[in-house]
């Protein structure tokens, strides 16, 4: 029997939202590689709202929601499982030094020179915050180094012992009948038609109705998501049996270091903020400086004896903050990307996710959070945004468009939906390659007139330093560019797929985190370049398992671009006539059977020659084009791009226009009513 909701995550946020979804009646499956891999599993357990200084509005009201409901969350779970989660509202103190001049404590000297002698609560922030003096601060918490100078005081901000509450979580999930899977591999997510279908793990494939995606610093191998791993280090000491209380009994959080005292005597040491991937182990320089850190805030620590060291990765966003909510599949939500606050925010997300997926309820604070922040304009855009008419080499833009270069103000409500491929928008419909310019900067000119969003890159080439791809990286504004990497000079299918991995490591290095695209191409053949078509479908088989988003090149062969369409292929690109030939629609019949079926979008794919050619097959109904050769071949590579673009457009909007039926006799343009005749 499959489950109505499968989550992928073996941490606190994964947990947190099974336990809510089962509470609430559904049957939850959890399935985790590994729990002790978890970020939850390495965290300190602060709960910081306050002291993480979090200045994005909708994070802090996120984060303080999470922290009000804490109380009761840990009381609920620590009744229900008997296990204490360490759950402790003991306030953190920020001490700063002379040498500091942090935005909170310049704002506090300013406050304080107002109000001299007092406390202070800053007015701005919604966790209440307190100024103390050096004074102050040395008598409120004595032991502290002797170059603080002052700090603040937040008593709202509190702790949790992340590994009792990630226990007491497990405890619970079992108890009340999640089904966990532990020790499992998730694969690959896969789609079809914006559906996840199922979820291929190293023991089978495995269904469920509704599924979360909650994988941390891994979730960006799952699904484009642009998460990645930023690893943290840490290390525990204990207070000796000879200290008779605890010499701390609140969080010290210094610059770039914090100490979280347990009641059980172990101090918690924090951490490093890395981006080095999933680099495993504990470096000497890691801890060296952690240790320089908390001594000199706390200098006592300096002859406890050490019990741990240990590291754990942080899943960031480039915002860094989380991603929350619906995603490009219709039954699949995410939650991911909660940085440096898993442990606070799991209450929240678990109950704000919990709404959304059992009653399609979605609070507003959702949407600030909504994976579609990363993206470019994803609504329903009216054709006249298309990015072209712009003279040779001029800025391509969507924003630079003159609108009142139409004319025809009836067009203005001819409107269009920009190209979705694999939940991404793109408002341009040609794409475009690097290969066979006469120099990079004529490519570089030429994609700038195309106003194309998206150029293929044949991996292998850059591998290899081939002419013409090196220097790549720096050659296109890859921010504004989305790389398609593709698999061309593979002849089997092992190696499309083993150059698809290359290609997505290589986007990673551009800078395009989520970027999973990978134009498939398994062509054995080389004097026509034809693709090989079993080839092709058991690698895309194979990379759609492991979460690629697929763009098969194929011969137009209807039941093959159906295959691979049920095989879950982000496109199909049916080829006009074979590659680099210039010789048109050769295969135009196929490719309007392709087209009719298709659900997925069909890009028309080598051969085109010539703008005419272009156009022709977008008024057939092709979602999109991609043109290199006539581009790089024409004498001026440029002006053919321009025209190749204004070409895709006009074809675009004769498609959407409808052309006039063809008769095979001569009609009169002039109607013959009321003319005089003799
Ligand atoms: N929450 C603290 C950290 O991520 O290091």
């Amino acid at each position: 029997m499959t489950s109505d909701v499968l989550i992928i995550g073996g941490g606190v946020i994964s947990m947190a939202i099974a336990i809510e979804l089962k509470l609430r009646g559904a049957k939850v499956t959890v399935v985790s590689r590994d729990i002790q891999a978890a970020a939850t599993h390495a965290a300190a357990g602060m709960l910081a709202p306050g002291a993480e200084r979090i200045s994005d509005q909708a994070m802090q009201e996120l984060c303080t929601r999470s922290l009000y409901l804490y109380p009761d969350w840990t009381r609920k779970l620590e009744e229900f499982t008997s296990i204490n989660t360490g759950y402790w509202s003991c306030g953190i103190l920020a001490p700063v030094y002379q040498d500091q001049t942090r935005g909170q404590g310049e704002k506090a000297a300013k406050q304080e020179k107002s109000d001299r002698g007092r406390e202070t609560s800053l007015p701005d922030s919604s966790s209440p915050a307190y100024w103390l003096e050096k004074e102050a601060i040395h008598q409120y918490q004595p032991g502290l180094g002797e170059e603080v100078l002052g700090g603040w005081w937040y008593p709202e901000d509190a702790q949790v012992d992340n590994r009792a509450l990630a226990q007491a979580l497990l405890a619970a999930a079992k108890s009340l009948g999640v089904e966990l899977k532990e020790g499992i591999v998730v694969e690959g997510i896969q789609q079809q038609q914006r559906q996840v279908v199922g979820v291929q793990t190293s023991t089978g494939v495995l269904h469920a109705q509704h599924y979360v995606l909650a994988a941390g610093a891994w979730s960006n191998s799952l699904f484009p998501l642009p998460v990645r791993p930023v690893k943290g280090q840490m290390l525990s000491v204990k207070v000796p049996e000879f200290v008779p209380d605890l010499p701390l009994t609140r969080v010290l959080y210094g610059e770039k270091i914090y100490i979280v005292p347990r009641r059980d005597r172990r101090i918690i040491i924090g951490a490093t903020v890395e981006d080095v991937g999933l680099t495993p182990h504990n470096t000497p320089v890691g801890i060296q400086t952690l240790l320089q850190r908390a001594i000199r805030l706390f200098p006592q620590i300096q002859n406890y004896p050490i019990q741990e060291l240990w590291w754990g990765f942080r899943p960031a966003t480039p915002d860094e903050l989380p991603i929350l909510g619906t995603s490009p599949c219709e039954n699949l939500t995410i939650a991911t990307g909660h940085y440096r606050n898993g442990i606070l925010l799991a209450p929240i997300t678990a109950r704000l996710l919990a709404d959304l997926i059992l009653e399609q309820k979605t609070d507003p604070l959702l949407c600030d959070f909504h994976y579609s922040r990363f993206h470019t304009k994803s609504s329903t855009t009216p054709m006249v945004t298309y990015p072209t008419l712009k003279t040779q080499n001029s800025e391509l833009t969507t924003e630079n468009f003159d609108k009142s270069q139409l004319r025809n103000s009836e067009l203005s409500t001819l409107e269009d939906s920009p190209l979705q491929i694999a939940g991404k928008t793109f408002q341009s419909r040609l794409m475009t390659g690097t290969g066979k310019y006469r120099s990079i900067e004529d490519m570089q000119q030429s994609v700038t007139a195309s106003g194309c969003q998206i150029v293929t890159v044949a991996v292998r080439r850059v591998q290899t330093n081939a002419p013409g791809h090196e220097g790549l990286a720096e050659a296109l504004d890859w921010t504004k560019i989305w790389m398609l990497p593709n698999t061309a000079g593979c002849q089997t299918a092992e190696e499309a797929i083993r150059v698809a991995r290359l290609g997505r490591e290589m986007a990673k290095l551009l800078g395009q985190e989520d970027n999973n695209f990978v134009k498939l191409e398994v062509i054995p053949d080389p004097k026509y370049l034809l693709p090989d078509p079993i080839g092709t479908l058991q690698a895309a088989e194979q990379l759609v398992k492991e979460g690629f988003a697929v763009l098969p090149y194929i011969n137009a062969d209807p039941m093959l671009a159906r295959h691979l369409e049920e095989a879950g292929c982000a496109t199909v690109m049916p080829l006009a006539s074979p590659i680099g030939s210039g010789q048109g629609l050769k295969t135009t019949a196929n490719i309007q059977i392709i087209i009719e079926n298709a659900k997925v979008p069909v890009v028309v794919d080598a051969g085109i020659g010539a703008p005419s050619e272009a156009a022709q097959a977008m008024e057939m109904g092709a979602d999109a084009l991609l043109i290199n050769s006539a581009i790089a071949l024409a004498q001026n590579s440029p002006a053919m791009a321009h025209a190749m673009n204004l070409a895709t457009v006009a074809g675009r909007l004769a498609y959407l226009a409808g052309r006039m039926p063809l008769k095979s006799y001569a009609i009169a343009s002039s109607p013959l009513t009321g003319t005089i005749t003799s």
